[in-house]
């Protein structure tokens, strides 16, 4: 199979995109590997007309968003949970529920998470707000914070609380916290299914039996968790300060499972004594991205990602004012 799927990349303008958290086996056969913003910025600039992505919706939708004439097809439409939490409905009622508590809509600076719909970035964009990765979710909340309003951060929880921390404000989730209204920032309450599968109970668990262990963990992970860690960062920003150390330091990491198994060849370990597999990454296997490359070999064009022209347009504006930054 990957002798056909090198075959067809030859004769193709195809590019084939991977998150790191894609199965070994596409990692294999990818152009492009990166955290989703590092493949949003590589794949836009990419020549090739056509674009293979292998990873979530969000990721394939924001490239499509900021590349629109390039052709974007995943080998399979897969879904980030988390994405999935806020829709516009939803985002609709956040802001009327803090219009009730006394907030104006024109004091409130939406930052969305890139794992989120392009529906959910547009009405952020049409806001005043923008986008946020985690590898860059800090400097764009402090930018956002200069304008002296308070931020609502969606759709993660976790992320927004950490952050908050991190920066030294104040901050509630929405629907929990009944004083929400006072603190500079309101979380969504969505969170990642993977990364809450990290315990304190786990951090314990490693540091008991290897006690010069360093604990590297991911921003979606619980606040209690990250308070534990000693690094915290996004996926290449753990990628690359797992490298600097000797390879004798032994490492846990909380994050998902394909990439921690690949990082390093020894003494680095799952933060968890389940496997903290994403079904959504899991899904693609070779067999679509040979089904997804045969499509553009008979021009069928299987799972092609298209979006709303005025949605997109907002979408770009939301992501625009991030990359600005
Ligand atoms: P990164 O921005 O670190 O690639 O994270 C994307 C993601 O889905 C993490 O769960
Ligand atoms: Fe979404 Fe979590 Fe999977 Fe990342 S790991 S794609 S946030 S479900």
């Amino acid at each position: 199979m990957r002798e056909k799927i090198e075959r067809l990349k030859r004769k193709l303008d195809v590019t084939i995109a991977a998150h790191y958290y894609q199965r070994d086996e596409v990692i294999a056969v990818a152009d492009v590997i990166g955290d989703s913003l590092e493949l949003a910025k590589k794949c836009a600039g990419d020549p090739n007309p056509n674009l293979v992505f292998c990873g979530v919706g969000f990721m394939a939708q924001s490239v499509k968003t900021l590349a629109p004439n390039k052709r974007v097809l995943m080998p399979r439409i897969a879904c980030c949970s988390m994405a999935r939490m806020i829709d516009g409905a939803s985002y609709d009622r956040s802001i009327a529920l803090m219009e009730r508590a006394g907030i104006e809509r024109q004091n409130v600076m939406p930052i969305v998470y890139i794992n989120s719909q392009a529906e959910i970035k547009a009405r952020v964009a049409k806001m005043g707000g923008m986008v946020c990765t985690s590898a860059n979710a800090e400097t764009i909340i402090r930018a956002a914070l200069k304008n002296g309003k308070k931020i609502f951060f969606l759709p993660d929880r976790c992320l927004g609380l950490n952050l908050a921390k991190r920066i030294g404000i104040s901050a509630a989730t929405l629907g929990r916290d009944e004083d929400f209204a006072s603190k500079e920032l309101i979380a969504f309450d969505g969170f990642c299914s993977v990364h809450q599968i990290f315990t304190i109970d786990d951090i314990d668990f490693y540091r008991a039996k290897y006690p010069d262990i360093i604990v590297a963990v991911h921003p979606e992970c619980d606040p209690s968790v990250v308070d534990h860690a000693d690094f915290v960062g996004s996926t290449s920003q753990i990628i690359k300060r797992v490298k600097e150390f000797p390879i004798e330091t032994p490492i846990a990491v909380g994050t998902e499972f394909n990439l921690v198994n690949r990082l390093r060849e020894k003494n680095t370990f799952v933060l968890s004594r389940q496997k903290p597999e994403c079904p959504s990454m899991n899904e693609t296997t070779l067999r679509d991205v040979l089904g997804v490359l045969q499509s553009i070999e008979n021009e069928t064009f299987i799972n092609e990602i298209t979006i709303d022209e005025e949605e997109r347009e907002w979408a770009k504006i939301a992501l625009d004012r991030m990359l600005a930054l």
